[in-house]
């Protein structure tokens, strides 16, 4: 499997780390020195789908694929813009693609998650040609009166066209099953019949937890990748970490000796944007013409389940 083109979707409003003192207990010192983050898009005039949409035809225009030549469209969300029908069909509808088309919810691994899946179909010819969206809403089920969650955050699609090639060198996916520490549940219905609900509950993480498990994983899974490649950190010329922490950034990049050159980041501009992250910073890179044919690209995330995903492959471009 290769990459054939990318895209991405921003939404227009931008939020400041100073608009949130405005109505939480904050500051503009300490979001950006715990995180790295100073701005954060989020929806307001469009939807998760306008926004899925948009990142899917950017992402077909650079691969110059045609909707209709597309044989499966995978839309990776933690809460699509409905429980049901999924995601991934509206897209199919609203650019006119006929695919067979899914949702797949990993959290922030989702992307990585959906690039092994894809793999996975072209691998054993059920299809040739894909599309992944990853598209993201956490703006939509952050408590925004919990100062420890909701400033962390941004909203945001990224999308890829793979297709058949010899990019992909390998993937690893993984899962620690770890409820308490990340967690979001939705609308319990009213059924009479279930005995025990979870009440709404916006989302919920204990970050010091999470972190921990982030730099040890995500550094874990990029060695083993590399290590099965034959090749060593020093060989790998990009580094695509979910953008959850610029501190969760620098921390693996320090444990990989590596430059920070080869950790580009987006999140003091776009906040954590969960599975969305890693495509939106491969899309920014690919059109400012940061990737060079031949590049090897290791990209890494991690987040609730627990689970993490990881990718080593080769730029062909
Ligand atoms: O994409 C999913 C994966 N998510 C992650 O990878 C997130 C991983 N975790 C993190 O990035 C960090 O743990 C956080 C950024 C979430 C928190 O940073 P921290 O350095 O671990 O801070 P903390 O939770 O230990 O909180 C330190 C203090 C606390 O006050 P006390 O108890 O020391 O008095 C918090 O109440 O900072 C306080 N605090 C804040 N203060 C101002 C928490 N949030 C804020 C805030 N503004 N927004």
């Amino acid at each position: 499997m290769k990459i054939l083109g990318t895209g991405s979707a921003l939404p227009e409003k931008v939020v400041c780390n100073d608009d949130l003192t405005l109505f939480l207990d904050t500051s503009d010192e300490w979001i950006s020195t715990r995180t790295g983050i100073r701005e954060r898009r989020v929806l307001s005039e469009e939807t998760l789908l306008d926004l899925a949409n948009r990142a899917a035809e950017n992402a077909l225009e650079n691969a110059k694929v045609a909707a209709e030549d597309l044989d499966m469209i995978l839309v990776t969300t933690a809460k699509g813009e409905a429980v049901t029908p999924a995601t991934a069909c509206m897209v199919q509808g609203a650019i006119g693609a006929h695919c067979p088309a899914f949702d797949l919810n990993a959290a922030c691994a989702g992307f990585l998650y959906a690039l092994d899946t894809a793999d996975a179909f072209i691998a054993s010819k059920k299809a040739k040609t894909i599309l992944i969206v990853s598209a993201e809403a956490l703006s939509r089920f952050c408590d925004w009166k919990d100062r420890s969650t909701c400033v962390l955050f941004g909203d945001g699609a990224g999308a890829v066209v793979v297709g058949e090639g010899d990019g992909l060198i390998g993937t690893k996916l993984f899962a620690q099953s770890n409820e308490p520490i990340l967690y979001a549940y939705g609308d319990p219905g009213n059924s009479p019949y279930e005995r025990e609900k979870h009440p709404l509950t916006p989302l919920h993480m204990a970050g010091q937890e999470v972190y921990k498990f982030a730099v040890s994983h995500s550094s874990r899974d990029l060695l083993e990748l590399i290590e099965r490649a034959g090749k060593t950190p020093d060989e790998i010329d990009h580094y695509l970490l979910h953008q959850a922490n610029l501190r969760i950034v620098e921390a693996v990049r320090h444990r990989l000796h590596q430059p920070e050159a080869k950790f580009p980041h987006n999140i003091e501009r776009t906040g954590n944007t969960s599975s969305a992250s890693v495509p939106i910073l491969l899309d920014e890179l690919n059109r400012a013409g940061k990737l060079k044919t031949g590049d090897l690209i290791a990209m890494s995330a991690f987040g609730a389940g627990l689970s993490t995903g990881a990718a080593l492959l080769r730029w062909t471009l």
